[in-house]
C-alpha cells in the first residue's frame, strides 16, 4: 500500500469532462448528488422504474441489518428485462451481441435473435427437470452460449453459478457441489492463444466427483470443423447443445420472479481456502446494473459498448450480459487473448465494430503500454468516446498512458470501484460532470453512501483508513450460499451495521477516493481475487509440503504476483524440479491464474512467539524491501537467513 501512495504523489493533473462530452452527456448537472443523497430511496426508487415489473413493489427497502430486502413484493423477470421489452420495439432488430472468436469466427445475434435463442435453451433446461430454485452450473469460454445459457437461467428463475473457464476441474467439482447444481453447461473446448483448451475433459473430472448433477450439456464449440473426439460423451448423462436445441419450442413463458429471489450465485475468493457463493437476488441487482450501465457509461441507443471481462467474473455479469442488455445495448463479446493473433487484436475489433465504449482492467492496459504505442496506431480508434477500467487499482502512468493513446487525449476514463459483493459500480466518476484525477475511483455513485473509517470506526476526513458503506444498496450482496454466518462475520462485523468491503483507501481535501488496496488475506493477481490461504491449502496438499506461506509481491504488468514460502516434510529431499512440480499442481488445484512466480523453499518461517506466521516480514522479502520491526520473532535470525537466500534465489 505505501507503494501506491508514492506513485500516486507523482500525478497531480486533474481532467474536467469537455464541454462536447457534457452537452450530451445523460447525466450534466452535480445536482443528482444532493438529490440522491437528501432522498436515497427516492432515487433508486426512479431507477427501478427504468425496469419492467409484472407487480410493482409496495416498499423500496426492508432493512433488518445485516439483511435487507429491496422493492418489497416487486415482481419481475431478468431476462424478460434483457429481451422481451426490446422485441417489441425496433430494438428487435438491433444487434445485441457482435461476438469474435479467437480463430477470427464471427456470430451477430439481433435481440430477436438472441431471444429465441434463449427461450429455446430455457426449455431444453425444463427437459432436463431445471425447476425454478435448482441451480444450474455454467464453465463456458466466451462465446454466446455462456450469455444465452445465463438469460435461460433467469429465465425459468434457475439460479446460474458461472464458472471462470480458466479454473481447474477441482475448483469446478467444489462450486458445483457447495451449490449443488442439478446441471452443468459445458463445451467441448474453448480457444486461448492458439491452443484448444479442454473444457470437456476438466468437466469430466469434475462431474466424476459430483453427485448432484444429472446432466450435463455439451457445446460443439469446434462443430463442423473439428473431430467431435474432443469431446467424450458419456450415455444418458452428457447432451449436444445444438440436438437439444434442434427439437426445442421457441417460446418459453418467462417466470414471475420476486425481487428478492436468486438470481445468481457466484463464487469469489477470501480469507480462508473456501471460496464464498456470492448470492445475488434479482429486483435490486437489476436496477444498479442498469442504473449504472446508463449513467457511468453515458449510454446511448447508437453506442457499441465493450467490457472485456470473461463472463465467469462478476465485471461479465454485470457489465456484459444484465447491465447492458438491460438497456438495450449492442455489445462486443470476445473469446480469445488481446495479444492473437498479434497484439493490435483489440484495437482491430475496435476498429472493425466501431465501438464506442471500451471498458477494461488496469492489468490490460499495463500490458498495452509494454507492447508499445505502435500497436493502436495502425488501427482506427476514432469511434470511441469513452474509456473505463475495474478490477484494481490504476496506477497513473498507466491511466494517462490510456488516456493519450487510446482515448486520443479526448475520451474521458470511468476508474469505477466495486466488488463481486456488490453487484455493481459504487464508487466512480460520471462522465458529464466529474473531474477526473488519475489513479483515483472519484466519488460514490448516487445513492451510495460510503466513507473512510478506522479500526475503531471514527470516521476519516481526510488521510487513510478502511473503506466502509454505511448504508444497503440495492445490488449488496445478500448472504453467502449455505452460510449466512459466514456472511455476518466477513462483512457486518467489524463495525456495527456498516459493510465492511476489506479494502484500505484515503480520501483528499475535495472527498476523492484512492483505493489502495486489500487489508485482508486477498490478493489481486492480474485483476483476479484470490486467497492466500487456498493457495497455502493447494500447496500443502502436495505430498511433499509440510507448511507454507503466500503473500502478494509488486508486480509491474499484474499488480501483484505470488511468492510462495514453503517448508518439506522431514524425510523429503528437494530434487531440482520441485519449484515447477509445485507450480504445477497449485495450476492443477485452482487453475492457472495461482500459479505461484517465487517458490521458495525454506527450513523455517517467521514466526511470533505463539507461532503465527509473520506475514507482514514475508512481504518485505518477497518485495525486496527493508524489514519491519523483528523484534517479536521467536528466532530473529530465520528472517534474515531467507532473505538472503530469497536474494539469492530470485
Ligand atoms: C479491487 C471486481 C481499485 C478491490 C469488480 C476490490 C479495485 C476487488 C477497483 C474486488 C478499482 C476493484 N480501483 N481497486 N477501480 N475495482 N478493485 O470481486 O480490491 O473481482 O475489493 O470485483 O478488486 O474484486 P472482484
Amino acid at each position: 500500500m505505501s507503494d501506491r501512495l508514492d506513485t500516486l504523489l507523482h500525478e497531480r493533473r486533474t481532467f474536467p469532462p469537455s464541454a462536447a462530452f457534457r452537452r450530451a452527456a445523460t447525466v450534466r448537472s452535480k445536482a443528482v448528488y444532493q438529490q440522491a443523497s437528501r432522498q436515497r430511496l427516492r432515487f433508486w426508487a426512479a431507477q427501478a422504474r427504468e425496469l419492467e415489473w409484472d407487480r410493482k413493489w409496495t416498499k423500496v427497502l426492508d432493512w433488518k441489518p445485516p439483511h435487507a430486502k429491496w422493492f418489497v413484493g416487486g415482481k419481475l423477470n431478468a431476462s424478460a428485462n434483457c429481451l422481451d421489452r426490446h422485441v417489441r420495439t425496433a430494438r428487435r432488430n438491433k444487434v445485441a451481441l457482435l461476438w469474435e472468436g479467437e480463430p477470427g469466427d464471427r456470430r451477430a445475434l439481433t435481440y430477436w435473435e438472441l431471444y429465441r435463442e434463449v427461450n429455446r435453451f430455457a426449455n431444453v433446461l425444463k427437459g432436463l427437470g431445471v425447476r425454478k430454485g435448482d441451480r444450474v452450473a455454467i464453465y463456458l469460454p466466451m462465446i454466446p452460449e455462456a450469455v444465452i445459457a445465463m438469460l435461460a437461467c433467469a429465465r425459468i428463475g434457475a439460479p446460474h453459478s458461472v464458472v471462470f473457464g480458466g479454473f481447474s476441474a477441482e475448483s469446478l467439482r467444489d462450486r458445483i457441489n457447495d451449490a449443488e447444481a442439478k446441471v452443468l453447461v459445458t463445451a467441448d473446448v474453448g480457444h486461448r492463444r492458439g491452443q484448444l483448451v479442454p473444457l470437456k475433459n476438466n468437466a469430466d473430472q469434475a462431474v466424476a466427483e459430483c453427485p448432484c448433477i444429472a446432466h450435463v450439456v455439451v457445446v460443439h464449440r469446434e462443430r463442423g470443423t473439428t473431430d467431435a473426439g474432443l469431446a467424450h460423451m458419456k450415455a444418458g448423462r452428457d447432451h449436444w447443445y445444438h440436438e437439444l436445441m434442434d427439437g426445442a419450442d421457441a417460446y418459453c413463458k418467462p417466470a414471475v420472479m420476486d425481487a428478492e429471489d436468486m438470481l445468481f450465485i457466484l463464487y469469489t475468493s477470501g480469507t480462508t481456502g473456501k471460496p464464498k457463493g456470492i448470492v445475488h437476488t434479482t429486483g435490486g441487482y437489476m436496477t444498479q446494473a442498469l442504473a449504472t450501465t446508463r449513467l457511468v457509461f453515458d449510454l446511448k441507443e447508437e453506442d457499441v459498448f465493450w467490457c472485456t471481462a470473461d463472463v465467469g467474473w462478476v465485471t461479465g455479469h454485470t457489465y456484459l450480459t444484465y447491465g447492458p442488455l438491460a438497456a438495450g445495448a449492442t455489445c462486443v463479446m470476445y473469446e480469445g487473448a488481446p495479444d492473437w493473433p498479434d497484439k493490435d487484436r483489440l484495437w482491430a475489433m475496435v476498429e472493425r465494430y466501431g465501438v464506442t465504449i471500451f471498458y477494461t482492467a488496469p492489468t490490460a492496459i499495463r500490458a498495452f503500454m509494454k507492447w508499445g504505442t505502435e500497436y493502436p496506431k495502425r488501427r482506427d480508434l476514432s469511434t470511441l468516446r469513452l474509456l473505463g477500467t475495474v478490477g484494481e487499482p490504476i496506477n497513473p502512468e498507466a491511466w494517462i498512458w490510456y488516456h493519450k493513446y487510446i482515448g486520443a487525449s479526448r475520451c474521458p476514463i470511468v476508474d469505477t470501484w466495486w466488488q463481486t459483493e456488490t453487484g455493481g459500480i459504487m464508487i466512480t466518476p460520471l462522465p458529464g460532470v466529474t473531474t477526473t484525477k488519475p489513479g483515483s475511483a472519484t466519488v460514490p455513485f448516487p445513492g451510495i453512501e460510503a466513507t473512510l473509517l478506522d479500526g475503531s470506526g471514527e470516521e476519516i476526513a481526510t488521510g487513510g483508513g478502511f473503506l466502509a458503506i454505511t448504508s444497503p444498496w440495492p445490488g449488496m450482496l445478500r448472504t453467502i450460499y449455505g452460510d449466512d454466518a459466514r456472511y455476518r462475520q466477513t462483512y457486518w462485523s467489524r463495525w456495527d451495521d456498516i459493510y465492511f468491503p476489506g479494502d484500505g483507501a484515503k480520501r483528499d481535501a475535495q472527498g476523492y477516493f484512492w483505493i489502495l488496496g486489500r487489508v485482508d488475506d486477498v490478493l489481486n493477481i492480474a485483476g483476479h481475487r484470490l486467497g492466500t490461504m487456498e493457495v497455502e491449502s493447494a500447496l500443502v496438499s502436495h505430498p511433499s509440503v509440510a507448511e507454507a506461506a503466500v503473500v502478494g509481491k509488486p508486480h509491474e504488468l499484474k499488480g501483484q504476483a505470488l511468492a510462495a514460502f514453503v517448508i518439506l516434510r522431514s524425510g523429503h529431499q528437494r530434487t531440482g524440479d520441485l519449484e515447477d512440480e509445485l507450480r504445477e499442481h497449485v495450476v492443477k488445484k485452482i487453475g492457472a491464474i495461482a500459479r505461484p512466480d517465487d517458490i521458495i523453499v525454506t527450513a523455517e518461517l517467521p514466526k511470533t512467539r505463539s507461532g503465527k506466521i509473520m506475514r507482514r516480514l514475508l512481504k518485505d522479502i518477497a518485495a525486496g524491501r527493508a524489514l519491519g520491526d523483528v523484534t517479536t520473532l521467536a528466532d530473529p535470525t530465520v528472517v534474515a537467513a531467507l532473505k538472503t537466500k530469497y536474494e539469492d534465489e530470485g
